[in-house]
């Protein structure tokens, strides 16, 4: 509930935005992603600020909290907020390393075709990314690739769900059961995506998620941990901030190495500082409440945007997600055909020229990219369609803000240049 002054000044607020960000223009640019919020994610975040809340506080336990339930977590399990995608796949393993689930040296499975710090945190904490191929159909990890790539030093499997296309998680989940390794969900493109029923991030012994601005919900910055293991809680929350000894309830605290000493300075671990600021949490808490509605919108495009692309099939297709899926979709993907008469670069750089944005998937092939190869991991496999991956497919934007103008630009961008062809 707002206070009655703030009420006042909400719909002038409203007003101006709405003015700042016009959806309707005529040839408005067809970006890749846009934070959808108004104002009252606004409101939000600006209570917080009146309040003199600024650092990690009682909205991001809301946060957290709110999230856990949308997953339909089990109640013993944890979410710990932090200030990106990166930092939750960071803490992730750091404590998993920590509470010794992990050690270093161990190796983990991951798709060759992802983004960066999917595994660059990996190198950080002394663990050996085993990269493995993606399958052409979905762009995501290939169960029969992951089979082939398990040794005697694997000991976890870090998926990802592709532009919020689920990975095929029974057969994932079956070879690690059978193989007792733990299974890691990045959901960082996947807010809101069901496999067979349920939320991705549900399904694996942890999960993470982005709250980066181009993500279907957005804090600006921003990220999450999800972990069914309820004892690893404490520690998640501890490497979050600075290694802090968490649990103790009162003030002082007798330590052994210390003596009697305030407990907030008692440092059991080596942490980092990743906290999620309350106003950042304070917009998520709304954002939220939009997930299932904004993805809507996002999968009613990725239809017509299939229907555009669908007239030029010899040359470009996308995706099509299995029957048992809901994609969350992050980005509406394109795999150009290599045979056609335009390449990849080509396409995007005529479609950037209808003032349509484009990417690749993300870091193409991980263990190619400069700042990686020459360090330690293995290659499973050769990896042929994760570089076919990389050398032909993009992404461009799906989500809510776009509109007819946005369809019917693209519609002629492809039609100026295939139907030349
Ligand atoms: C699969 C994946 N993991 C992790 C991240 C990192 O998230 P952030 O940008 O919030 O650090 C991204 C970023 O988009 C991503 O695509």
């Amino acid at each position: 509930m707002l206070k009655p002054r703030l009420e006042k000044i909400k719909s002038l607020i409203s007003e101006e935005f709405n003015e700042r960000h016009d959806f309707s223009l005529k040839n408005p640019k067809h970006t890749v992603g846009w934070p959808l919020y108004d104002e009252n994610e606004i409101f939000s975040a600006l209570d917080c600020l009146l309040d003199l809340r600024l650092s990690q506080g009682d909205n991001v336990k809301k946060f957290e909290k709110a999230y856990k339930e949308y997953l339909k977590l089990p109640a013993d399990s944890s979410a710990i907020a932090v200030n990106s995608g990166s930092s939750a796949n960071l803490v992730a393993f750091a404590s998993l390393i920590d509470f010794e689930k992990l050690s270093m040296g161990d190796e983990v499975i991951v798709p060759a075709s992802t983004f960066a710090t999917v595994s660059s945190i990996l190198y950080q904490l002394g663990l050996v990314p085993v990269y493995v191929d993606s399958e052409l159909e979905t762009w995501n990890l290939d169960p029969k690739a992951i089979e082939s790539a398990i040794s005697k030093k694997t000991r976890a499997i870090m998926v990802v769900h592709n532009l919020g296309i689920p990975a095929q998680m029974d057969e994932i989940m079956e070879i690690a059961s059978k193989n007792n390794l733990l299974v890691i969900e990045d959901c960082c493109e996947a807010h809101g995506s069901y496999y067979r029923g349920k939320q991705v991030g549900s399904i694996g012994d942890m999960a993470t998620l982005s709250f980066f601005v181009a993500h279907n919900i957005t804090t600006g910055e921003g990220g999450m941990i999800f972990c069914k293991d309820k004892t690893l809680t404490n520690k998640l929350r501890s490497v979050r901030e600075f290694g802090r000894a968490i649990d103790y309830k009162d003030r002082y605290h007798f330590s052994p190495s210390l003596g009697e000493y305030d407990s907030r300075y008692i440092f059991e671990t080596l942490g980092y500082n990743v906290r999620m600021t309350d106003f950042a949490a304070a917009m998520g808490l709304v954002q939220l409440q939009k997930l299932e509605t904004l993805n809507k919108t996002r999968r009613a495009n990725a239809k017509i945007l299939t229907s555009i692309i669908s007239e030029y099939s010899d040359f470009l297709s996308t995706i099509n997600p299995s029957e048992d899926t809901i994609p969350g979709y992050y980005g509406f993907p394109i795999y150009v055909n290599p045979n056609g008469p335009l390449n990849r670069n080509d396409l995007c750089k005529h479609l950037e020229k209808f003032n349509i944005e484009t990417r690749p998937n993300m870091g193409g092939c991980l263990p190619d990219q400069p700042g990686f190869k020459d360090r330690k991991h293995v290659v499973s496999g050769k990896l042929k369609n994760s570089r076919l991956i990389r050398e032909n497919a993009m992404f461009i934007g799906i989500h809510s803000g776009l509109n007819q103008a946005n369809f019917e630009n693209f519609a002629k961008a492809l039609k100026s240049i295939y139907c030349k062809v």
